[in-house]
């Protein structure tokens, strides 16, 4: 469903992507896991067409979208979904015109059809009942879930998941993982997630990719990660402070 083929980034002289390489196969949820700083939402934002790479492809249902003319990378944008690792939702919207935004933009539908939508959107999350608060009325779960909620709105193809865990207390974790899983149709459905909360993701993804020093330096099964020798992943899946990779 999507190739990342040799994308490389540089700002400035930092190089944070060095020639990235990998595949998410079509109906799978597929997990990119590496530490704060690794270049995991700049490589999100290329995936989405939010940012250009120096070099590589992105080919995303048979098209490759790097340097892709506008109309015609919103014609496939219309069928992602993205959660946003800082939620992204308008403070000066409620959750419910939050979530009924992308169908105001992207669908012409009638005004009762827009609003069974998002009940019924907000009703998988769990929110129907908070539909007229604003973000800044709401908890970060709470937010959280109305990301999801919005990047479902247009039953979507391929969802992007940029730290969907973040900053939750680990019950509101689990319930946000149990979302992922239950909203997610086997084989249907693409899920792309960016995390660094390794324990969390093994348990729901299909596979998983680490990125380190701007490459892929892993990719697998999460029992493949488990049972890896590979002592960078393993630092990571540690949480150790000592091994090959340094702590700047
Ligand atoms: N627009 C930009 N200009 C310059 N440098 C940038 C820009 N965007 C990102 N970077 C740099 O790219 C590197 C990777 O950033 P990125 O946000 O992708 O990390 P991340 O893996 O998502 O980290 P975290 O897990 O903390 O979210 C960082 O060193 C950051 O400073
Ligand atoms: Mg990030």
């Amino acid at each position: 469903m999507i190739q990342v083929d040799d994308v490389r980034k540089k700002f400035g002289d930092q190089e944070v992507l060095k020639g990235v390489t990998f595949e998410v196969k079509k109906g799978s949820i597929s997990t990119l896991i590496g530490r704060s700083g690794a270049g995991k939402s700049i490589l999100l934002r290329h995936m989405i067409g939010l940012d250009e790479p120096d070099k590589g492809h992105i080919v995303i249902d048979g098209k490759d979208i790097v340097g892709m003319k506008t109309p015609e990378l919103n014609k496939i944008r219309r069928r992602f979904g993205v959660l946003f690792q800082d939620g992204a939702l308008f403070d000066s919207m409620s959750v419910s015109e939050n979530v009924a935004f992308p169908l105001r933009e992207h669908r012409g539908l009638p005004e009762n059809e827009i609003q069974d939508v998002v009940m019924q959107k907000l009703d998988v999350v769990g929110l129907r009942r908070h539909t007229q608060k604003y973000p800044s009325e709401i908890s970060g779960g709470m937010r959280k879930r109305v990301g999801l909620a919005r990047a479902l709105a247009l039953d979507p193809d391929i969802v992007f998941f940029d730290e969907p865990t973040s900053g939750l207390d680990p019950i509101t974790r689990g319930a946000i993982y149990r979302l992922i899983e239950n909203t997610h149709v086997d084989g249907k459905i693409t899920y792309f997630l960016v995390s660094h909360d390794i324990s969390g993701v093994m348990a729901i993804s299909d596979e998983i990719m680490m990125i380190h020093d701007g490459r892929i330096v892993a990719c697998g099964t999460p029992d493949s990660f488990r049972t890896s020798s590979d002592q960078v992943v393993q630092q990571f899946l540690m949480g150790s402070p000592d091994g090959p990779i340094s702590i700047d």
